[in-house]
């Protein structure tokens, strides 16, 4: 029956495709999404625009097109497209669909479903209204399927047994339909040097929520006494496993300096957490078979990207 786990669920979300910086006025870019080989480029009026990688007249890849304007030129034939059906095409401008675009977290963010433009905002970000300073970190690639990587932030029994973390408190889990949050108070019960830290920050009470959107982004928050920090975590499938790309976040503010020194503080303290999982989860085979009196949140989070995978849109 676990079997079912083992491979990757199909996956449509958010995904961070570049920091928002890299992606200048003119800039296009070539990026492949579960299912989904995509350009994604930014007009002369700053906007960005993702849309299908080939060329609808006779299949050439876009990543090699020039923007013009607001629109992007196909390098074969010179043809013209537009990707904001709000503004019809003029003369010999077409129209192509897009797929949904944000900014956030000083990333560029694209949703790998074209329809959902039209319909609705698919939920994500949910970016704090006060002023963050962010750090884009490095990629790591995991050998195991995205929702083996996604359910290690469900699983409270390992908190104790990895990460030397003791819960305060009840746990809550609440799926919103979109995403599933999950909040927790915890304390530090272990002895290394970052735990340590941890422990004097925080003065030993930890208040954690951790937000699940579709199973391609989590947001973890914790907040304690002083400090208030942030990670985005964006798994991407690839080849053989998951690419998961970090962005760490604090609150701005202080001294001068102080938000950049807070946030690398707080980049190394979610490093060292993260860093007992990743040996863990390479080569993983994902086969869950915890009941729900053993721990019913794993299970709220096993049933919320069962039905995200099976809502999936053609
Ligand atoms: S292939 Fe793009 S214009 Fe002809
Ligand atoms: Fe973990």
């Amino acid at each position: 029956m676990s079997g079912e786990w083992q491979n990757p669920l199909p996956l449509q979300g958010w995904f961070l495709v570049t920091q928002s910086r890299a992606l200048g006025c003119g800039a296009v870019l070539g990026i492949d999404l579960p299912n989904t080989p995509l350009v994604v480029y930014r007009t002369a009026a700053g906007v960005v625009r993702a849309v299908a990688a080939h060329c609808p007249h006779m299949g050439t890849h876009l990543r090699n097109a020039t923007v013009e304007g607001e629109t992007l030129r196909c390098p074969l034939h010179h043809w013209q497209w537009t990707a904001d059906a709000a503004n019809p095409p003029e003369n010999d401008i077409r129209c192509l669909a897009g797929y949904p675009v944000q900014e956030a977290c000083d990333g560029v963010w694209i949703f790998n479903q074209s329809a959902v433009a039209e319909n609705k905002s698919p939920g994500f970000p949910a970016v704090p209204s006060r002023k963050l300073h962010f750090r884009h970190g490095r990629p790591v690639f995991l050998r195991c399927p995205w929702q083996a990587v996604v359910a290690n932030a469900f699983d409270l029994n390992h908190f104790e047994t990895v990460h030397e973390r003791a819960l305060l408190g009840v746990p809550e889990i609440e799926d919103q339909g979109e995403s599933l949050e999950f909040r927790y108070n915890s304390q530090t019960t272990g002895q290394s040097f970052p735990d340590r830290v941890m422990r004097k920050l925080s003065g030993n009470r930890i208040e954690v929520t951790i937000r699940c959107w579709h199973g391609s982004v989590l947001m973890i928050q914790t907040k304690t006494q002083q400090r208030e920090t942030f990670l985005w975590l964006n798994f991407l499938p690839v080849d053989g496993g998951t690419l998961v790309k970090p962005i760490y976040a604090v609150t701005c503010g202080g001294l001068p300096g102080a938000s950049a020194l807070r946030l690398r503080n707080s980049a190394w303290l979610f490093q060292a957490f993260l860093r007992k999982d990743i040996s863990i989860l390479d080569q993983m085979k994902f086969a869950p078979t915890v009941s729900e009196q053993e721990d019913p949140y794993f299970n709220a989070y096993l049933r919320f990207i069962k039905r995200q995978a099976a809502q999936i849109q053609p």
